[in-house]
């Protein structure tokens, strides 16, 4: 894979992230693949993927799509949601992959290990992706964020393998850097969102009441999340992530509020779940995080 050729980028999952980026990137003449169910890679092959964002307009692509990952390529990108992806994998069989690098996209933190596993140490590439983008139907995607922005890391991929991939992001639309320190950036978004997607839903309200009405349960988590993260590795600077909450519109749901208000499974254990087992690892205490975490599950999350 080297810069400005054309890649054929297979795409698993393609829903808000994975249907996103597989528009954009056949739209910046690549040859994407998408890896869907039966009922999805119908409508994609037949429709296209028709995407309506701001940032990069409304326009429909062409995409190829199968149930199965059946020859080679240069990239593999995982789109689907935490709980799906044990699933979801056996669309991809390691055989098939030829030298592909698999690059996932989800949020949370013990994935890449996962993927290493199933697919080889040298190969996974994990990205995150700051966006707000949601499948409507198979096929139709609303990227409502006025901004995309990716990270892409991977401690153990060659620098050049990860250049190319990202030149070919960014050419594509999202505004995409290579960051050396996958740990850091990991847990850079993990800080972010965990204390945001728990609170929210936690208590079925949006940024703008949580940081007002909870404002001491959101500083625990914030605080306990970053000390998590630095016993792992990673970037601390909780003033910083209030901050950050408070300069969003009231309005804003994290999307696992959006999942719970759905009926949709949750990813709380890749987020609430991974937070506790490292914090566990680390001996770092997190008795508000265990509490909110705890009330998710007996609420029947
Ligand atoms: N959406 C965002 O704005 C956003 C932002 C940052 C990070 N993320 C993270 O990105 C990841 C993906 O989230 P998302 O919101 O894009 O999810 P999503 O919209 O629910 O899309 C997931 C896709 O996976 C597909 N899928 C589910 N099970 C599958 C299987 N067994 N085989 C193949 N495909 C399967 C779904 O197919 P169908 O279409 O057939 O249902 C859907 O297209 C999550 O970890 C999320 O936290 C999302």
């Amino acid at each position: 894979m080297t810069a400005n050729h054309r890649l054929t980028v297979a795409v698993l999952g393609p829903g808000g992230i994975g249907g996103l980026l597989a528009a954009l990137l056949s739209r910046a003449g690549h040859r994407v693949l998408c890896l869907a169910g039966d009922e999805t890679a119908k409508a994609l092959r037949t429709t296209g993927i028709q995407v309506r964002s701001g940032p990069f307009g409304d326009f429909t692509a062409d995409v190829e799509a199968d149930t199965e990952l059946r020859e080679p390529v240069d990239a593999c990108l995982i789109a689907v949601k935490a709980t799906a992806l044990d699933t979801a994998l056996t669309r991809v069989p390691p055989a098939a992959l030829g030298d592909a690098l698999v690059v996932p996209f989800l949020n949370g933190v013990e994935h890449p290990q996962a993927l290493r596993a199933r697919y080889g140490p040298d190969r996974v590439a994990p990205a995150v992706i700051r966006a707000e983008s949601t499948r409507v139907a198979p096929g139709e995607i609303v990227h409502a964020s006025p901004f995309a922005e990716i990270d892409l890391t991977g401690d153990t991929v060659p620098r050049d393998r990860l250049d190319a991939l990202a030149e070919a992001l960014g050419t594509a639309g999202p505004t995409t850097r290579v960051l050396p320190d996958e740990t850091a950036a990991l847990w850079a978004k993990m800080s972010f969102l965990a204390p945001f997607a728990l609170l929210t839903t936690r208590h079925a309200l949006p940024l703008g009441d949580v940081r007002t009405r909870h404002r001491e349960e959101l500083t625990s988590l914030v605080e306990e999340t970053a000390a998590v993260s630095r016993a792992c590795g990673g970037p601390a600077d909780p003033a910083q992530a209030l901050a950050r909450y408070d300069a969003f519109p009231p309005a804003t749901k994290s999307s696992m509020q959006r999942d719970a208000e759905a009926g949709r499974p949750l990813e709380l254990d890749a987020i609430g779940g991974a937070l506790l087992r490292a914090a566990e690892r680390h001996g770092v205490p997190t008795p508000v995080t265990a509490r909110v975490v705890g009330e998710l599950r007996e609420a029947g999350h």
